[in-house]
């Protein structure tokens, strides 16, 4: 079980990278340096479980079991299983993914999914906090993730980074990813089109109080949130690419009386 305390260790796994550190719960704030270490090419379980613990090494707290650890990671999280692996090996689909990395790191963590610790991270300490009815987080990177919270209660695993484009072969995420810029080597002006077609769609679809941008690309957010018209208001997520850092570690630990509370519809 965790333990309740002020700080827990996070990891943020990624497709193209493994992010870890330690969080201070009462500031929502990383008081360590932040670990990267690539994520290992196929992303099976097995060699990302040994980045994990490399990255572990590298903050010097692979063997303090009494620190309390969460992590995140790219897929549908439900009952410490994951159910989908858009950017990440076949291999992840129904798997015992909590257990696996439990078994691995011989320690108990908390898991779920990247998006969805971004959007807590947020609500608990950044551009969410106390903003009433629906915020959406989106996570524009390696693919699309999304975190739907109303009224500070998380609605877990709503992957909008997979909507469909009609009569389009690549979903979202293919289509508007910060990894599409980066392949087409697209300019900031030719990739917010294609934002603006994805959060005018989710826009419409769910009438949001508020989008919120993460992912690594949300440090360039002057360089194309104004280019983008929505009657929804957008902003960069606080935190950054440390959104999902500072959530998976929040979420690992028992909220003591004086953190800023979110509540968690149960997945
Ligand atoms: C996955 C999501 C994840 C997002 C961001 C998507 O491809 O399906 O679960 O949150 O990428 O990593």
């Amino acid at each position: 079980m965790a333990t309740s305390t002020t700080r827990a260790v996070g990891v943020d796994i990624g497709g193209t990278g493994i992010k870890a550190g330690v969080v201070d719960l009462q500031a929502g704030e990383l008081v360590s340096d932040r670990m990267k270490v690539p994520t290992p090419a196929g992303a099976e379980p097995k060699d990302v479980l040994n980045a994990v613990r490399e990255v572990l090494d590298k903050l010097e707290v692979a063997d303090d079991t009494d620190i309390s650890l969460g992590v995140a990671f790219p897929a549908i999280v439900k009952n410490g299983r994951t159910l989908s692996a858009a950017n990440v090996s076949d291999k992840w689909i129904g798997f015992e993914a909590e257990k696996f990395f439990e078994d691995g790191l011989g320690r108990d963590i908390h898991f779920a999914n990247d998006a969805d610790v971004a959007g807590i991270a947020e609500v608990r300490y950044g551009a969410a906090k106390g903003v009433d009815g629906l915020v959406i987080l989106t996570t524009l990177g390696t693919g699309i993730g999304s975190a739907m919270i109303y009224d500070g209660v998380l609605i877990p695993n709503s992957e909008l980074g997979h909507l469909q484009r009609a009569g389009h072969k690549r979903d979202a995420e293919g289509y508007a990813a910060y990894s599409a810029m980066e392949r087409e080597e697209l300019s900031w002006e030719k990739w917010a089109k294609r934002l603006q077609w994805y959060y005018d769609y989710v826009q419409f679809l769910f009438s949001p109080d508020l989008f919120v941008v993460g992912g690594g690309v949300s440090k360039h957010a002057d360089e194309f949130l104004h280019l983008l018209k929505l009657d929804t208001p957008i902003v960069p997520a606080v935190h950054r690419n440390n959104a999902g850092i500072i959530g998976a570690a929040s979420l690992a630990v028992a909220v003591p009386e004086a953190l800023p509370a979110v509540a968690q519809a149960s997945a």
